[in-house]
C-alpha cells in the first residue's frame, strides 16, 4: 500500500456549480468553502500531513473584478472566523504564491501563518495568487543572484514548497483535464486523478474512493520490479 503524505487539489468547478444550482457563480464559490472544510477534516482522518489547495491562480486576475473581490472577501471572512478552529485542531497554515494583496488581507494571512506556525497535525498550503511558472522563474533568479549551481536540490530550496515533500496525489475536480499552471515541477511523479464532479459537489466519500484507488497503484518512479 502506498503511503499518502501529501495531497494537492485543484478545486475547480465552483462557478459552473453556482450557475447551475443558484444562478450565480458567487454562490458556487461560497458552497466550495464547505467542501474545503469537509476535505480538511477528512485529510486529518486519513492522517495526511500536507494538503495543498489551489485557491487563486496568477491567471485568475483576468476574471471580472466583482468575482475577484467576492473571492477575496470570502477568504478574509474564512480567516477571521475559522483560524482559531484550525489552530485548535493543530493545523498549520502556509500561503504559497505572491503575497501582494490588500494590506488588510496581507495582515490576516501573516497573522494566521504566525499563529499556526508550530502546529504539526496537518499543514495546509493555500495556493493564492500562485503560478508555477512565476515560482520557477523566481527560483532561477535567486540561484543566479546567489551564484549557486543549478541543481535539483538548489532549485528546490528556492521554490515556495521548500521543506514540503512533493505531492503523492493530485486531484482536479470539475471535469477538466489540465494543470492550469499548478506545481508543474513538484507534480513530476504524482498520481493524478481527474474528477468529473464540480468542487462544491465533491465530498468525503469521493475523496475516500480516490485515496483507496491511489493506495494500490504501482508507483515505479522509472524503475521496474
Ligand atoms: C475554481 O472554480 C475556483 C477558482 C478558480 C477561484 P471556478 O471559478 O474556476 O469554476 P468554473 O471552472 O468556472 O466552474
Ligand atoms: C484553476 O482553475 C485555478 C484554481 C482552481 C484556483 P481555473 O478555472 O482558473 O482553470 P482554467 O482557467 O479553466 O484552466
Ligand atoms: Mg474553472
Amino acid at each position: 500500500m502506498n503511503p499518502l503524505n501529501h495531497v494537492a487539489i485543484i478545486m475547480d468547478g465552483n462557478g459552473r456549480w453556482g450557475l447551475k444550482f443558484k444562478n450565480s457563480r458567487k454562490a458556487g464559490h461560497k458552497a466550495g468553502l464547505n467542501t474545503v472544510e469537509k476535505i480538511i477534516k477528512s485529510s486529518i482522518k486519513h492522517n495526511i500531513k500536507f494538503l495543498t489547495l489551489y485557491a487563486f491562480s496568477t491567471e485568475n486576475w483576468k476574471r471580472p473584478k466583482s468575482e475577484i473581490m467576492y473571492l477575496f472577501n470570502l477568504l478574509e471572512n474564512f480567516l477571521v472566523n475559522k483560524i482559531d478552529q484550525l489552530h485548535t485542531q493543530n493545523i498549520k497554515l502556509k500561503i504559497i504564491g505572491n503575497k501582494n494583496f490588500s494590506s488588510k488581507l496581507n495582515k490576516l494571512l501573516k497573522k494566521a501563518e504566525q499563529k499556526t506556525f508550530n502546529n504539526n497535525k496537518l499543514q495546509i498550503n493555500l495556493a493564492l495568487n500562485y503560478g508555477s511558472k512565476s515560482e520557477l522563474l523566481n527560483a532561477f533568479k535567486k540561484l543566479k543572484k546567489n551564484k549557486q549551481k543549478i541543481s535539483e536540490n538548489n532549485l528546490n530550496k528556492y521554490l515556495q514548497t521548500s521543506n514540503i515533500p512533493d505531492p503523492d496525489l493530485l486531484i482536479r475536480t470539475g471535469n477538466t483535464n489540465r494543470l492550469s499552471n499548478f506545481l508543474l515541477w513538484q507534480l513530476a511523479y504524482s498520481e493524478i486523478f481527474f474528477e468529473k464532479k464540480l468542487w462544491p459537489s465533491f465530498n468525503e466519500n469521493d475523496f475516500k474512493k480516490i485515496i483507496k484507488k491511489y493506495r494500490i497503484i504501482k508507483r515505479n518512479f522509472g524503475n521496474i520490479s
